[in-house]
């Protein structure tokens, strides 16, 4: 972000920070990011869904000394915030993931780093835990593609553990990659410089250069299982050291046979509008999971959150934290490390503001009376 630019003004929020991030990145890289699958209609419905519910504020409450600590599996969070998983980081900087995991890691909020990170697993690791500035230490977690190389997704699973991630996040909503046609129509593919730095070296995979295709939608139909079903989560769980915390659950009896099968967090997502276009809106399926799971794994949810106010629906509703994919990437294109976390500092100060305007001291004050529901 260059002060000299007088007509630069600073993002005042979640939506001022993509229209500035758009000018920052090319086509192909902003079509990658902002895209969703076909229509886009679930791409739309996802922050659509948190405008169609409506709060119900208290009043006359103290609300002078606010808290917005939360944990998940035990791990501290500042704020009930994570980063989503997101490829190919180094697209929006070329600090990409680095700057994305000093950024969560100093403002005390959790990153879960994805297979198909542009840093490897191992420096984003080293990076994370030396920028420690809050106490406790928030968590970081690595995502899980599951291979048709199943020793690789093993070797996957143990450098996590040894870098010290502290659960595994396995994606389930991707057996085969959604059809983004602004990938199709852009052949995308990663600029020279650019590799899967956490495959490249152990097994040369490399997202491919594909005529009149993505080279991402070729790389999961070479080298991602489509036949994975719920006998390898059993093997995932008999091999994991780290807890699990299955991604893409949009259905209560999915949710249970995810818990049935030992995970420890449900991530209610669509992958932000990006697999099954039509799919529900990852928050009107998360009351549905909620009630399913029980209180026997906890919550999270992702996809078109941007306001403060969607994070306390989404909390209303029993999620114990929320995730945020794109808006993330929008601070790291406009001002690397800084802008995310100033995008961080917003969604914070948002749910503060929220918060108190709506009578809550604290994150347990937030529960389902706070919601208009039922028509
Ligand atoms: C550019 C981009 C790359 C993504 N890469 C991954 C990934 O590698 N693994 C994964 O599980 N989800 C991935 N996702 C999905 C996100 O983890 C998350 O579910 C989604 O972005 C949340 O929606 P939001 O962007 O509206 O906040 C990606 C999303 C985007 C936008």
């Amino acid at each position: 972000m260059e002060e000299s630019e007088n007509y630069f003004t600073k993002p005042l929020n979640l939506f001022e920070y993509e229209q500035q991030a758009q000018k920052c990145l090319s086509p192909m890289v902003w079509d990658y990011y902002a895209s969703g699958a076909w229509d886009e209609i679930t791409l739309r419905d996802n922050h659509a869904a948190f405008d169609r519910i409506k709060l119900r504020p208290r009043v006359l409450v103290d609300v002078s000394d606010r808290h917005l600590t939360t944990t998940i599996l035990d791990q501290p969070l500042q704020m009930p915030l994570l980063i989503a998983p997101m490829a190919f980081q180094c697209l929006a900087h070329p600090e990409g993931e680095l700057a994305t995991a000093k950024a969560a890691s100093s403002a005390g909020v959790g990153m879960v780093l994805s297979t198909l990170s542009t840093k490897s697993l191992e420096e984003v690791a080293q990076i994370y835990y030396s920028n420690y500035s809050q106490t406790p230490n928030p968590p970081l977690w690595f995502q899980l593609y599951i291979h048709r190389d199943r020793n690789l997704t093993r070797a996957l699973i143990e450098r996590a553990y040894t870098a010290g991630y502290q659960a595994l996040c396995v994606t389930v909503d991707a057996p085969v990659l959604g059809k983004r046609e602004r990938d199709t129509r852009n052949q995308f593919t990663l600029p020279p410089g650019l590799q899967l730095a956490n495959l490249v070296t152990i097994s040369g995979l490399n997202i491919p250069d594909q005529e009149g295709e993505s080279g991402l939608f070729t790389y999961f139909a070479q080298q991602l299982d489509p036949s994975v079903t719920w006998r390898d989560l059993e093997w995932l769980q008999s091999i994991s050291p780290l807890p699990l915390a299955i991604k893409g659950i949009l259905r209560g009896d999915d949710a249970v046979r995810a818990v049935e099968c030992g995970a420890k967090v449900i991530i209610v997502s669509n992958h932000g509008g990006r697999q099954l276009d039509g799919a529900i809106a990852s928050f009107d399926a998360l009351a549905e999971i909620v009630k399913a799971v029980d209180g026997r794994a906890e919550v999270i949810v992702d996809g078109g959150i941007r306001r403060g106010t969607d994070i306390i629906k989404a909390l209303a509703l029993g999620a114990k934290a929320i995730m945020v994919g794109r808006p993330v990437l929008w601070g790291l294109a406009v001002d690397r490390q800084a802008g995310v976390n100033h995008v961080i500092e917003i969604l914070h100060n948002e749910l503060d503001l929220a918060m108190a305007l709506s009578g809550c001291a604290k994150l347990e004050d937030i529960d389902s009376s706070l919601l208009v529901l039922g028509n």
